[in-house]
This record gives C-alpha cells, structure tokens and sequence, in this order.
C-alpha cells in the first residue's frame, strides 16, 4: 500500500489527511535537547549523519507522524557555497553580509561534497524509518537564501536585499540563478539518497510586491521543478511561500507544484478556491498548538472541514514553538485521527 503521504500529494483526498509538522524535530522535545546537548554547535550537529538521523527519527517514535522531514537547516546550502556560517545561542543564524563583490567566489564546485554528510543521514533515516512513513527533504528557496545571504542573519524587513535587487536587478538575477543551482544540486542528493518528497521554503516570499515575486519566486519555483522532475520523474514537491496567501493562486498555477503550504494567516477555504487542483498542506497556529485545549481543538476541527474533501496534509502554518508541551502534539494527533 502506497505511504498515505504520498497518494495524498498524488491528488488523492483521504479522510482523516496525513498530518506532519514544520520542526515536528527540536527543542520541545526532551529528547531533543539531550542529543543536541551533546554537539558543540548546532552546524556540528546537522552535519553528523547520526545525529540528524536520530534528531529525525525522534518524533517518529513518539508520536507516529505520517511523513519525517530530514533534521537540517536550509542555510547549510549557504555554508556548502563557501559562506560562513554560526548559530549563536539564543540568537539564531549570523553569516558575513554578502557584497556584489562575492558574487564571483559562491563555489558550487564543492557544494555536493560539502554536503556528503547529509545525504548520508538521509540513507540512515531511510532505512530505519517505518514502511508507512514517507520521507521529506528540503531547501530553502533561492529568494529566501538570499535574505539571509545578502542580511548576513534575520532581519525584519530584508531592506538590504530587497534595495539591492530594484538597484541591480541584473547582479540580483546572477545571485539568484546562482542559488537555484545550489538548490538542485542539494535537493538531487537528497533524492537520490531516498526522501520522497522535498519542500521549497519561501519563508520570506511575502515581503516581495507582485513584478519581484514572479520573477524571484515564482520562476526559480518552477524551475526547480522542471529540473529534478526531469530527472526524477515521481518526486513530489511543496512549495511554501510564506506570508503570500493573496499570491497562492498565481504561485500553484504557475510554479506547477505538487503540493502548497499555507501559513497561519492563510485562509483554507479561500486557498482551496484558488489553487484548483493542487494539494494543499497547513495550516493550524502554532499558538493554538501550544495553547492546547479547546482553542487547539476548534482550530483544528476548523481547518478540517475547510478542507474535507481537497486533497490535505495537515500541517502548522509555520513550525512548532520550543514551548509546546510535547502532550499538546499528542492530543492533536488525537483529534484528526479520531479517539480524542
Ligand atoms: O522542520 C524540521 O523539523 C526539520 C528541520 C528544520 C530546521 N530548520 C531545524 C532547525 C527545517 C526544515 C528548518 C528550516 C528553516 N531554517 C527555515 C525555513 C522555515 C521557517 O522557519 O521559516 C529558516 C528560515 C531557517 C533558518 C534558521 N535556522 C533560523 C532563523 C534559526 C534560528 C531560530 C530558531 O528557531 O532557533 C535556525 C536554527 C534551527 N533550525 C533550529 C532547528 C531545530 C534550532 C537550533 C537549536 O536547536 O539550537
């Protein structure tokens, strides 16, 4: 019997839909913390095949999630390109702010290389992983790694790199293009070590007005797609392009994707009007999911119905919060498999 997951994001709707979770893996888990504990800094961590491996598999065994999604970061695609990378405690991800100048030294040569030990990690899970568990690898988005490349870190608005592609739209395109390739080559590892499905996080899709969203979105989007799809021909694909509901229409349609992610600002009714026939993945508040109780329990119920009958992967509109008791995860487990 083919994994529910994977019938799901072949167009078929299934009642109750599989269900997964954005960073279903991290730091509401104890167990999480204990393995992480044990690594000297988080880039160790996600470049020792075990480690994510384990990181991976954990939520598996507690809970019996339809779909794992590889432990990693999407920022490991900048690293394996030659740019510095540290996560620092408690403040998230610092890189040197990348200048037009470097442009010339983002070394796609050694990228495959560089990331050996996550393609490795991916074989690990693969073999390890229940048969009814499909697995899910992913990338960051060309637009995406470039916030965080041009910003050299988080940012709340990505002025730097949103100026630089009105001043230098042909310099910005290079980057872009640059990115796309280094998104491929990753993801092509990754399939071609087992997952079966990969997602493209857009995190900051939503920042863009309509002309950059089309050209910094949705074409590397659709190219990314035609090019794995040339050459894996029954690989799905999600995209989530945070933060841009009023563009999801447009975006399903002309990426061609298999499968959308809505965030928690989406509305589900609405997005299934837009998207046709294309699956839809999301999208309870995590909020709700660390509040728990019937707040956790009418917005799940909420989103159920909208999407009843549309081929659905029950997902969070953005990733599990480290404060979520694990025992809220369970109850949410529950209430779409039914026995609440
Ligand atoms: O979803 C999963 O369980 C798989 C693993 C995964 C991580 N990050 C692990 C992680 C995935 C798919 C990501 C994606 C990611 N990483 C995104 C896109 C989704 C989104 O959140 O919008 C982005 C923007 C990043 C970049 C990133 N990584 C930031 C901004 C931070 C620091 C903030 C934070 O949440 O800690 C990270 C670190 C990170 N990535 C952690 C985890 C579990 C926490 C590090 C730790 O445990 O010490």
């Amino acid at each position: 019997m083919e994994k529910k997951l994977l019938r799901v994001l072949a167009g078929e709707a299934l009642s109750p839909p599989p269900v997964w979770l954005m960073r279903q893996a991290g730091r509401y888990l104890p167990e999480y913390r204990a393995l992480r504990a044990r690594k000297p800094s988080f880039l160790d961590f996600c470049l020792d095949p075990e480690a994510a491996a384990e990181a991976t598999l954990q939520p598996i065994r507690r809970f019996g999630f339809d779909a794992a999604i590889l432990f990693s970061d999407i920022l490991l695609v900048l690293w394996a390109l030659g740019r510095e990378l540290t996560f620092a405690e408690g403040e998230g991800p610092r890189l040197p702010p990348l200048e037009p100048s470097d442009l010339d030294r983002l070394d796609l040569f050694h990228l495959a290389a560089r990331l050996a030990p996550v393609a490795e990690a991916v074989s690990l899970i693969r073999a390890a992983l229940p048969a009814e568990t499909a697995l899910i690898g992913f990338a960051g988005a060309p637009f995406t790694l470039a916030c965080y490349a041009i910003e050299g870190g988080g940012s709340a608005d990505h002025l730097r790199t949103r100026i630089w592609a009105y001043r230098d739209p042909a310099g910005f395109e290079r980057l872009i293009g640059i990115l796309t390739e280094a998104v491929i080559e990753s993801l092509r590892l990754q399939v071609e070590a087992g997952v079966e499905a990969v997602m493209l996080f857009d995190s900051w899709a939503g920042q863009l007005a309509p002309r950059g969203f089309a050209r910094y979105v949705i074409t590397p989007a659709r190219m990314i797609a035609q090019r794995l799809r040339a050459r894996f021909p029954r690989l799905r694909l999600i995209g989530f392009p945070r933060l841009a509901s009023a563009q999801i229409g447009t975006y399903a349609r002309e990426t061609g994707l298999d499968a959308v992610g809505l965030d928690t600002a989406a509305n589900p009714a609405l997005a299934r009007e837009s998207v046709g026939h294309t699956v839809l993945q999301g999208n309870l508040d995590p909020a709700a999911l660390l509040a728990g109780g019937a707040a956790l329990a009418a917005e799940t119920e909420s989103i159920l119905a909208a999407l009843a009958g549309h081929p659905h992967i029950f997902n969070l509109g953005h990733g599990v919060l480290p404060a979520t008791p694990p025992e809220h995860v369970a109850a949410l487990l529950a209430l779409i498999r039914g026995g609440a």
